[in-house]
């Protein structure tokens, strides 16, 4: 009967071990040293692989920030005047230069409607305008809707309708509202949930939402 182990080959243990015993007849050294340099070379070449070619260059962290801009603007019926970055938007004027912090910050992308005020009297979404080009433009905010201690009517509706929970989005819905209201907008609740489409309510308030609109319509003007 064959002896099991004479079916497995001696697999070298020593660091001695004779050149014969290695694939292709090379000394462990040898072979340790080519192993070294493929790995090093190979390194080397991913390195080289991943040098990005020399293109455009970036600002350096370190660049000055470009000097700020006057822009003048009538908010709420006051004029204003801020100094401003050339990049900053609308909301972040309104909000961080004039501390008129009614207006919401949401998505900050166009995405949610939170930070809808009206320019000239049409509805916008403010962190999608640049400050410096609504130059000379009238800004309401919701800040300048009620008359001192009297509610916008569209104001009273939200209260009266219930259509606010958590109340984030509830500026830029009410914004939405008053512009809506100035808009050849249909007559029913489908038109006025269109025309409200872009103002997200996260705690789901839209029937009440479109009920206090449609209150406020159904005012005699
Ligand atoms: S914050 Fe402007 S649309 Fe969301
Ligand atoms: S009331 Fe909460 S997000 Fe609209």
């Amino acid at each position: 009967m064959t002896d099991p182990k004479s079916l497995s080959p001696e697999v070298p243990t020593s660091p001695e071990a004779p050149a014969s015993e290695l694939p292709g007849g090379a000394t462990r050294r040898e072979f340790i040293a080519t192993a070294t340099t493929v790995t090093v070379g190979s390194a080397l070449f991913l390195e080289a692989c991943h040098h990005t070619p020399a293109g455009p260059q970036l600002p350096s962290p370190s660049s000055p920030p470009p000097a700020e801009l006057e822009v003048s603007l009538t908010v709420n019926g006051q004029p204003r005047t801020v100094k401003v970055d050339p990049r900053t938007t609308l909301l972040d004027a309104l909000r961080e230069r004039m501390e008129l912090t009614g207006t919401k910050k949401g998505c900050d992308h166009g995405q949610c409607g939170a930070c809808t005020v009206l320019v000239n009297g049409r509805r916008e979404l403010s962190c999608l305008s640049l400050a410096l080009m609504n130059q000379g433009a009238e800004v309401r905010t919701v800040e300048g809707l009620a008359q001192g201690e009297t509610l916008h009517p569209m104001q009273e509706a939200f209260l009266t309708c219930d259509a606010l929970q958590c109340g984030y989005c509830t500026p830029g819905q009410i914004m939405s509202a008053v512009g809506l209201l100035s808009e050849p907008c249909g007559t029913s609740d489908a038109d006025v949930r269109e025309a409200m489409s872009g103002n997200i309510c996260r705690c789901s308030a839209y029937p009440n939402i479109v009920a206090a609109i449609q209150q406020v319509r159904r005012l005699p003007q």
